[in-house]
């Protein structure tokens, strides 16, 4: 593999716009995702009126949005890490055996890959009494803490070891490495060594490199080459296992998984054909059209170049790329160029694919981001729209469960929050999750519930509600008026997961003199499913590799 360009200087062909782009994401992503634009100009040293254009452009992509003076990453910027994880396969292929072999021990397995000199998590099975932190699927670890790096390190270059001592001076404190927890526990006296003994022993031990109580055994996956492509760790506690003990317990499963993971990765099936998206080019174009010198068509579409790895879930030589993109030979290879000087690509031959650094660009701070927070800032828009309050709801039991509110005036005689529940079948957020439930499991719980009346209006015959549930499925929509509470009227609509089930609605509420039943449709639906749709498309993004809490 052709080493990584390291030149401080970009080559004379890389896109400008493009850098400066990565160059805001990076800063954005280094801080909780979320920044002043002053802050940005400072940080980058860039122009006011440059980064004011790369966040014009990043948020018409969707990969951050704008809230007061600040700009906030957005869940599709996840598409890029997705890209990375897509072209290795290593979640694919090696996941279900990292999840299998979590199951067999009940304990927490990860996978992680080199990353320079640093050790990043391309996948999590977290299981039970896990009582320290646990690391997200994007998060980096300095080699020298934990189990992996040592494996790494044992094919590291003489000029590897060099900037490995460069960043432990610069960076005495690991402020690189938001992940870690506070507080150095001192592993690099002993790196050296540990490295040599991983080599020689084929396996590596943490004892408590991380923080106090935290104990792992890691192995390498070695490619066909003997060259490791990533390490399988299983992590314990010292409540359970000592460094010693664990290795004694783990190590005969943990090798056969091994194994089983060579196997895989020897004879992979041919990826899924996830075929190309060529609208980048006219939507590009017509962005431009619409916003002017605010939509930087090049930034634009260098991340189209990294998205098409994705798709393509393999690495690819710059033809396919092309083919891919709609774009031009000439643009993708500056592209290309331009992301491999930043070292988001990295090359073999002709064919690049994406690097895990990648992954720096938000992805584990995005990943952490739960359902509703996902679905706030879509319902405060469309609350902006439409001047009544939004919510959403999950279903728990019989009852709904508020697990976002985006309140205007307060129109009920009870106050609504989160963690605020009703009965399903008496309010139009329940009728739309009834709904998604399979028709078994939907007639179960009209037999099972309580109908009781709650207004005059309250259907509590169970054939009718049946009915009902069953033209909330053919409608994809509920619309219930004071069944709940006099004088209030509610619409909601089904918010899907990737497999299509619905795990969650959202309903706009309002007191019935404001619209007739009618208009509520007629105004309220088109906003309402917009805004779900945008939900659901960050949901996705965002749950191909991780799976992000309901609440
Ligand atoms: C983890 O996946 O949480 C982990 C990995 C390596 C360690 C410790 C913990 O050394």
């Amino acid at each position: 593999m052709t080493p990584l360009a390291t030149t401080a200087l970009p080559p004379g062909e890389a896109v400008g716009p493009l850098l400066r782009g990565m160059a805001v994401l990076r800063e954005l992503a280094r801080g909780d995702g979320r920044a002043a634009v002053g802050d940005l100009v400072r940080a980058t040293g860039l122009a006011r009126s440059t980064v004011d254009r790369v966040i014009s452009t990043l948020e018409r992509v969707g990969y951050l949005r704008t809230d007061g003076r600040e700009a906030v990453l957005a869940p599709p910027l996840m598409e890029l890490g997705n890209a990375y994880l897509a072209a290795s396969r290593l979640p694919e292929l090696l996941g279900p055996l990292a999840d299998r072999l979590a199951d067999g021990l009940d304990e927490s397995v990860s996978l992680a890959v080199p990353d320079r000199d640093g050790v990043r998590f391309v996948h999590q099975a977290t299981r039970r009494r896990r009582m320290s932190l646990a690391f997200r699927i994007g998060d980096l670890l300095p080699a020298e803490r934990g189990a992996p790096g040592a494996l790494f390190a044992a094919d590291w270059s003489v000029p590897d070891w060099q900037r490995w001592r460069q960043r432990r001076r610069a960076d005495p404190a690991d402020t690189g490495f938001p992940a870690l927890p506070p507080g150095r526990t001192d592993g690099a006296a002993t790196f050296e060594a540990r490295t040599r003994e991983a080599a020689e022993a084929g396996w590596s031990l943490d004892d408590q490199l991380i923080g106090p109580g935290l104990v792992a055994l890691a192995a390498p996956v070695p490619d066909a080459a003997g060259r490791p492509v990533c390490a399988v760790t299983v992590v314990s506690h010292t409540s359970r296992h000592s460094a010693a003990s664990l290795l004694g317990a783990v190590l005969p499963e943990l090798r056969r998984t091994v194994a089983a993971m060579r196997h895989t990765l020897a004879d992979p099936p041919a990826p899924a054909d996830a075929g190309s998206d060529r609208s980048a080019v006219a939507w590009s174009r017509a962005s431009k059209q619409e916003l002017g010198p605010e939509f930087v068509e090049s930034l634009a579409r260098g991340l189209a170049v990294l998205g098409a790895f994705g798709r393509a879930q393999s690495a690819l030589p710059l033809t396919a790329v092309a083919e891919a993109t709609g774009m031009a030979r000439a643009t993708v290879r500056r592209a290309l160029i331009t992301l491999q000087h930043l070292e988001y690509l990295e090359v073999d031959g002709r064919l690049f694919r994406p690097t895990p650094r990648v992954l720096e660009l938000g992805f584990a701070h995005l990943s952490g981001l739960t359902l509703p927070q996902i679905a706030e800032p879509h319902l405060k828009a469309l609350v902006e729209q439409v001047h009544d309050s939004a919510s959403m709801a999950v279903l728990d039991g019989g009852d709904i469960l508020y697990v976002a509110r985006v309140p205007t005036v307060r129109i009920m005689t009870v106050t609504i929050t989160v963690g605020t529940r009703f009965p399903a079948y008496a309010t139009a957020l329940g009728r739309v999750l009834l709904a998604g439930l399979p028709a078994v499991e939907r007639a179960e719980q009209v037999a099972r519930a309580d109908l009781t009346a709650l207004t005059p209006h309250t259907v509590t015959d169970p054939a009718r509600l049946a009915a009902l549930l069953e033209q909330a499925v053919r409608d994809r929509y509920a619309l219930v008026d004071e069944e709940l509470e006099s004088g209030l009227r509610s619409i909601a609509v089904p918010v899907h997961d990737r497999d299509g089930r619905v795990v969650a609605a959202v309903n706009v509420s309002m007191h019935a003199s404001r619209r007739t039943a009618r208009q509520a449709r007629e105004d309220l639906l088109p906003p309402m499913r917009e805004a779900a749709a945008r939900i659901e498309n960050d949901l996705h993004i965002a749950a191909r590799y991780t799976a992000p809490p309901v609440a």
